[in-house]
């Protein structure tokens, strides 16, 4: 081989790479956006903090039935928990989580559910899941927010159909 050659090649191993990683993220991101649902959560309204109590639907926190299998929850993270902590629905349910924060930047993990939520004061999350198969689906807060931070959780009991 000439020595032209085996440069050219040199440069072609390092600039075919280059190409591909950069096309082959972007590809992975359209299939986890569009294929697989994975998404940042979208921030669904906003709301003064320290009225969280006072404004719907945070005023009463907890789980309505809305149609067959449809289920809403409406939930408080405040330091060091959730308000409601612990949900209830039937195997195969779909349930809307609408939570904010009445104090600090908190976050929120349901194992197995696809959901993950960074909880902003003054901002509204909100995300959908689906519980197919009965069992536990602990959630956790995963942003850091004080000394208790670890002991901030909940757990949504999917239980099985009779
Ligand atoms: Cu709330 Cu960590």
């Amino acid at each position: 081989m000439k020595r032209g050659t085996t440069v050219y090649l040199y440069e072609l191993a390092w600039i075919l790479p280059s190409i591909a990683l950069p096309v082959g993220m972007l590809a992975a991101l359209v299939v986890t956006a569009f294929g697989a649902g994975i998404h940042l959560p979208t921030h669904e309204g906003r709301v003064v903090p320290a009225r969280v109590s006072e404004t719907a639907p945070f005023d009463r926190p907890g789980i309505v039935q809305v149609a067959p299998d449809r289920y809403e929850v409406s939930m408080v993270a405040a330091i060091w928990s959730f308000t409601p902590n612990e949900i209830r629905v039937p195997a195969g349910s779909t349930v809307t989580f609408t939570v904010t924060s009445k104090d600090v930047v908190h976050g929120m993990f349901i194992r197995g559910a696809n959901i993950n939520l960074m909880l902003l004061p003054g901002q509204i999350a909100r995300a959908t899941g689906k519980f197919e198969r009965p069992g536990e689906y602990p959630f956790v807060c995963h942003e850091y927010c004080g000394i208790a931070h670890h002991t901030m959780w909940g757990r949504v009991i999917v239980e099985p159909r009779s």
